[in-house]
């Protein structure tokens, strides 16, 4: 279950409720998905094959064409990152400069664990959210972000795109962003 730290206060919140009424303050969608759906050979699994990203995608189907359906998303596909990710530490540096997009970053954690670090109100300025298999997270359009794994460097999420090109990263230029 995602877990919040408020970055200034170094405050967390967690519980559902909570971190979603926090993150619904932010404009941030968050949901949870079941992950007992998951067949045994997708559990905390890291190296998909592409028939894996297949029946990943097929175990959640009502719950991508749902939020889809409510958010007009059109397209989606499954990522994999694992210490056997080629260029991992290249890709995560890659990652882990605030930006923005053009389009929701939408991500559903189905294996692993991620940080998404996310720029707030001016009251409440950078907060993480730590997610576990099962959540579901949204950030906004144009809202300075960026994305990091947690210590075990691994994580398999469903991305949800209107279009994929709108997923080119902005660089985000914030003197108010302290790591
Ligand atoms: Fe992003």
């Amino acid at each position: 279950m995602a877990e919040i730290r408020i970055r200034n206060k170094n405050e967390r919140i967690s519980g559902e409720a909570e971190v979603r009424s926090f993150l619904e303050k932010q404009n941030v969608l968050y949901e949870h998905w079941d992950t007992s759906k998951l067949p045994a050979n997708l559990v905390e699994n890291f190296s998909l094959t592409d028939e894996d990203k297949q029946s990943l995608l097929s175990v959640y189907d009502a719950e991508i064409r749902d939020l889809a359906g409510r958010r007009g998303y059109k397209t989606w596909d499954i990522i994999a990152l694992s210490e056997s990710t080629p260029n991992l530490p290249e890709l995560l540096k890659k990652f882990e400069q605030v930006h923005t997009h053009t389009e929701d970053e939408v991500r559903a954690i189905t294996a692993g664990r991620g940080i998404f670090i996310i720029k707030g109100d001016e009251a409440t300025g950078y907060f993480d959210v730590e997610l576990s298999a099962g959540d579901v997270i949204s950030v906004p359009e144009g809202q300075p972000h960026f994305f990091t794994l947690m210590d075990n460097k691994a994580i398999v999420a469903v991305r949800l795109f209107i279009e994929p090109a709108g997923w080119v990263a902005d660089p985000y230029d914030d003197p108010a962003f302290v790591k």
